[in-house]
């Protein structure tokens, strides 16, 4: 039996945090053996928004060590990067073509970006959509694991595959393949330290609001420290009044492995100043392990591009496929 195809993609803008690690990366890694993965460094989409080029190469290279250092198992997925696959922007463009505009417009992400931009939103802002179709049709892609803000992409997606089937393939075999999103199982949803109702984001404003991948453990200890808790003595899961207790409480059960029955016994009677130096001693036996590989990793850069050239050979062999089969379907004269 063949695996299914897995294929996601992070961007190589902010840092990657506890809640990326703990909600979307060591699902992946945990489940990597069952399936043909495709993990992808989305460097075009870095640029939708006003970015400095000075930075754009060294984030790219740490998103793809911080697959790596996760546990992502180049044995198991391929690891590349967005730009050095050229079907991507190519495919982009043959989809821009049939995609409807009121349909990106719909996009809640695009209009809560623009916002936020004010002035000057860059076409490509709006087109974000439409290129990540283009990274997950190109792979014949059959589930793409993502969080909840993503699953209007993940419709979107369908519907421009859908789009393409019935324009170009009526009664005849599809051109592409219709997606499955991959929601994760609850339990590692990892709110903000500073706001127990929002979701942990690296586009929150301040650092403090998150656990970096990379945070020192004296940054680690800081920011638990520094968390946002509530004067009330014992501690709590699901209290609706107390959502950082919760998300607190779900944390250190998630890094500790224990079940919540456990950990709600453990901390019936704890005072913050109990649980938080707990609480940070498990940040850090997690964290500590990736940030060795990490390191590692990038000490000597000669194994990551090699990695890289080889995930760019494997990835554009398959998108190039895909994107002559489009091509010919549009009716482009190919030689
Ligand atoms: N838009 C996704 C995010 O911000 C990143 C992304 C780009 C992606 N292309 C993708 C995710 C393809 C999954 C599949 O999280």
């Amino acid at each position: 039996m063949t695996k299914k195809r897995v294929l996601s993609g992070v961007q190589p803008t902010g840092s990657l945090h506890l809640g990326n690690y703990l909600g979307a990366i060591r699902n992946w890694v945990a489940g990597q053996a069952n399936y043909e993965n495709y993990f992808c460094v989305v460097d075009l989409h870095a640029i939708t928004v006003p970015h400095d080029p000075t930075v754009l190469a060294a984030n790219t290279y740490t998103v793809a060590a911080l697959y790596l250092a996760c546990g992502i198992d180049p044995n198991h997925a391929t690891i590349f990067v967005q730009s050095h696959v050229s079907a991507h922007a190519e495919l982009t463009w043959l989809l821009n073509c049939i995609t409807p505009l009121n349909w990106l417009e719909d996009m809640i992400q695009f209009k809560e970006k623009a916002v936020k931009q004010g002035e000057n939103v860059a076409a490509g802002l709006l087109d974000y959509p439409v290129l990540m179709a283009a990274d997950i049709l190109l792979y014949d892609a059959d589930l793409v694991p993502v969080g909840d803000d993503q699953k209007q992409h993940l419709e979107l997606t369908r519907d421009i595959a859908a789009r393409v089937n019935y324009l170009f393939a009526r009664n005849q075999p599809p051109i592409l393949k219709l997606p499955e999103p991959f929601i994760a199982k609850a339990g590692a949803r990892v709110m903000s330290l500073t706001d127990g109702t929002k979701k942990m984001s690296k586009s929150d404003p301040s650092d403090m609001s998150r656990i970096n991948l990379l945070d020192s453990a004296d940054e680690i200890r800081k920011k638990i420290k520094r968390c946002k808790t509530d004067p009330i003595r014992g501690l709590v899961f699901d209290d609706p009044e107390r959502p950082e207790a919760n998300n607190l409480l779900g944390l250190y059960q998630v890094l500790t492995g224990q079940t919540k029955e456990a950990v709600a016994a453990e901390c019936a009677e704890m005072g913050w100043g109990q649980f938080k130096p707990l609480l940070t001693d498990a940040v850090i036996a997690t964290l500590e392990p990736i940030q060795q590989r990490y390191h590692e990793i990038m000490t000597d850069l000669t194994y990551l591009r090699g990695l890289l050239k080889a995930g760019r050979d494997q990835a554009a062999t398959v998108a190039n496929a895909t994107l002559e089969r489009v091509k010919l379907a549009f009716g482009y004269a190919l030689l």
